[in-house]
């Protein structure tokens, strides 16, 4: 996500799984005093302030918001910053050692999905989180997103500014298989006890031009592309989703799934 302005302009069809998904996280996690948490994927910061930090007062807590993106970090710092929040621009998945501090309880709103080798991520959750500690995050199993990547990256106009395209892809898309089944063993795997897995749905509105904005500014290769050709690319997008939809797609339902997992104490 390349496009910090245009993603909070875009994502409102994500405000009540959002209102829902945390309202879970706060009554289904156990909550004390002087924690740290960790806001993996954190974008451009609104969420991480409209629902984490309330959560974080309340507690006399702490919050690292983390990002790959550091046009979101700059985002996120400049419109969303406060006392006890610290935002910080790292892929803390790939990097070869973690080092930092260790987590109380992890949130991740909508980022999962746009990591190829996402077991890989929950096994990196686990050995950040204390024992005792808490994940809760949401991800989109199935969605346009998928194929407007996949087909960008394929396609020999865009080809060359997708380079590695797949890695934003995830795993059980290419392998067609369940996702909420890979999720629920890789969670297993890593030994975390599954507190909920539920599956929730998200609609984008029925306009196509906003929805097209919304995975334009979701983009990670957005910032590659020269800003000559940025109308070109929405252009191609649309004829994108409107194959879609001609092939009966519904474009505008994104289909995923919530879940809260504890490491075990001890
Ligand atoms: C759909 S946005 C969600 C942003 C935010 N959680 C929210 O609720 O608005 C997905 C975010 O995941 C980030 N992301 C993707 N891969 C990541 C990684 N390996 N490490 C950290 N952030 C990542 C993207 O840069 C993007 O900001």
């Amino acid at each position: 996500m390349q496009d910090p302005e245009s993603y909070e302009s875009t994502k409102t069809g994500n405000d009540p799984v959002a209102v829902e998904a945390f309202s879970k996280f706060a009554s289904k996690m156990e909550w004390s005093p002087n924690e740290l948490y960790l806001d993996f994927g954190c974008g451009a910061g609104s969420n991480l302030y409209t629902y984490l930090l309330p959560l974080a007062k309340k507690n006399t807590s702490k919050i690292h918001g983390v990002d790959i993106s550091s046009v979101m970090i700059d985002h996120a710092r400049k419109h969303f910053s406060s006392e006890g929040v610290q935002y910080f621009a790292r892929d803390m998945i790939h990097e070869k050692e973690f080092t930092g501090e260790e987590y109380d309880k992890i949130f991740s709103y909508h980022v999962l999905h746009w990591i190829k080798d996402y077991e890989l991520a929950m096994k990196r959750f686990y050995d950040i989180l204390k024992p005792g500690g808490f994940v809760g995050a949401t991800l989109v199993t199935m969605g346009p997103q998928f194929w407007m990547l996949q087909n960008l990256g394929q396609s020999e106009k865009w080809r060359g500014y997708c380079k590695g395209y797949e890695n934003y892809i995830p795993k059980w898309i290419d392998a067609g298989s369940d996702a909420e089944d890979n999720i629920e063993k890789s969670l297993l795997n890593c030994g975390f006890e599954i507190v909920s897995l539920e599956k929730i749905v998200l609609k984008h509105g029925s306009d196509i031009e906003p929805l097209m904005d919304l995975l334009l500014s979701l983009n990670p290769f957005l910032n590659e592309i020269p800003a000559h050709l940025r109308n070109d690319l929405r252009n191609d997008g649309l004829d994108i989703l409107k194959k879609m939809q001609n092939d009966k797609l519904d474009v505008y339902r994104h289909d995923g799934l919530c879940f809260i997992a504890r490491k075990p104490k001890c």
